[in-house]
C-alpha cells in the first residue's frame, strides 16, 4: 500500500509540473524593440525590449572567481536608453534563496554563490535587488502569462536564464583569447576590447564601463522574439557609449580575491 500511494503522488507532481507552463509563443513572435506595436504582451517584451546580460570585473575589493567576470544582472531597457524599474512591489521577494531551494534549484544556487556575488553585502539582497528592481518588470514573464501558475514560478525561471545567459558570454576568455588580460602593468585599447567581446555576440560589441580608467562593466544587448526565457535572443548592438577613454584602459587582478 505505501508503495501504491508514493507512486500516486508521483503522479500528481508530474501531472502538476507538466501543467504548469509559461504559455509558447509562436516562432514568428516580433521582435522587441522592432514593429510598430506598443502593447506588451506575454510575447512581446514592451517597453523593456533591451536586454542586457551585465557584468562585473570587481578588482577591489575582489568578488569571484579570479578569472572570471561575475554576473549583475538581466535588465529589460527601453529600445532608447530608458528603463522601467521596480515595476511590481507585490512581488518584491525577500527570501530569494528560500524560493530557488523549494524549486529543486539548488545546483543553480551554488553557481550563484560563486559567479553571481556581492561586493558589499549579502548575495541574497544583491539577487532580492536584481528581481525586484528589473525582473518584475518583464513584462512577458507576469503570472498571467502561466497556465496552472504555480507562485514565484517566474523567479526561478529568471534566475537561471540569468546564469544561462551568462555561461553562453564568458568575457574573461573572449579578451584573454585576444591577449587582454589582467595585469597591473599593461593598458589596453578600448577597441580592442570592443573587438574581443564581438566574437562571443555574433559581431556586434557590447558596451564597457569603466571607473578611473579601470575596465569593470560589460553590458551585453539583445532583442527578443517571444518570452525571455524560451524565446529567441538576437544579440544587438549597444544603446550606450563606452565611458572608457579609447586607450590607456586598466585591467587590473583580482589579487585579494579569496576564491
Ligand atoms: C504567425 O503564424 C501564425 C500561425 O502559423 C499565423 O496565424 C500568424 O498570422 C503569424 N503572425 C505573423 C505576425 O506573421
Ligand atoms: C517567499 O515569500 C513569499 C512572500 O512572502 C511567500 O508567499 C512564499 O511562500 C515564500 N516562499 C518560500 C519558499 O519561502
Amino acid at each position: 500500500m505505501p508503495q501504491f500511494k508514493s507512486s500516486l503522488g508521483m503522479m500528481a507532481l508530474t501531472v502538476g509540473s507538466a501543467m504548469a507552463a509559461l504559455d509558447s509563443c509562436s516562432s514568428n513572435s516580433s521582435l522587441s524593440c522592432h514593429g510598430s506595436s506598443k502593447t506588451p504582451t506575454c510575447c512581446f517584451q514592451y517597453p523593456g525590449g533591451a536586454l542586457l546580460q551585465t557584468q562585473f570585473w570587481d578588482s577591489d575589493p575582489a568578488t569571484g572567481p579570479t578569472d572570471s567576470w561575475t554576473i549583475h544582472g538581466l535588465w529589460p531597457d527601453n529600445c532608447d536608453g530608458t528603463y522601467q524599474a521596480s515595476c511590481d512591489s507585490a512581488r518584491a521577494y525577500t527570501n530569494i534563496t528560500d524560493i530557488l531551494k523549494s524549486q529543486g534549484r539548488s545546483e543553480l544556487l551554488t553557481y550563484m554563490n560563486k559567479y553571481w556575488v556581492s561586493d558589499d553585502g549579502s548575495d541574497e539582497s544583491f539577487w532580492e535587488h536584481e528581481w525586484s528592481k528589473h525582473g518584475t518588470c518583464l513584462n512577458t514573464i507576469k503570472p498571467s502569462c502561466y497556465s496552472n501558475y504555480q507562485p514565484q514560478e517566474e523567479v526561478g525561471q529568471f534566475f537561471q536564464k540569468v546564469v544561462d545567459l551568462f555561461k553562453g558570454l564568458d568575457t574573461y576568455t573572449a579578451l584573454s583569447n585576444a591577449g587582454i588580460t589582467p595585469d597591473s602593468s599593461k593598458t589596453y585599447d578600448l577597441a580592442d576590447i570592443q573587438n574581443a567581446l564581438s566574437k562571443i555576440h555574433s559581431g556586434v560589441t557590447a558596451y564597457v564601463g569603466c571607473e578611473s580608467d579601470s575596465m569593470d562593466e560589460v553590458y551585453y544587448f539583445f532583442n527578443v522574439r517571444g518570452n525571455v526565457i524560451d524565446g529567441t535572443y538576437q544579440p544587438t548592438a549597444p544603446l550606450e557609449k563606452s565611458n572608457c577613454p579609447s586607450s590607456g584602459i586598466k585591467y587590473t587582478p583580482k589579487s585579494g580575491s579569496s576564491n
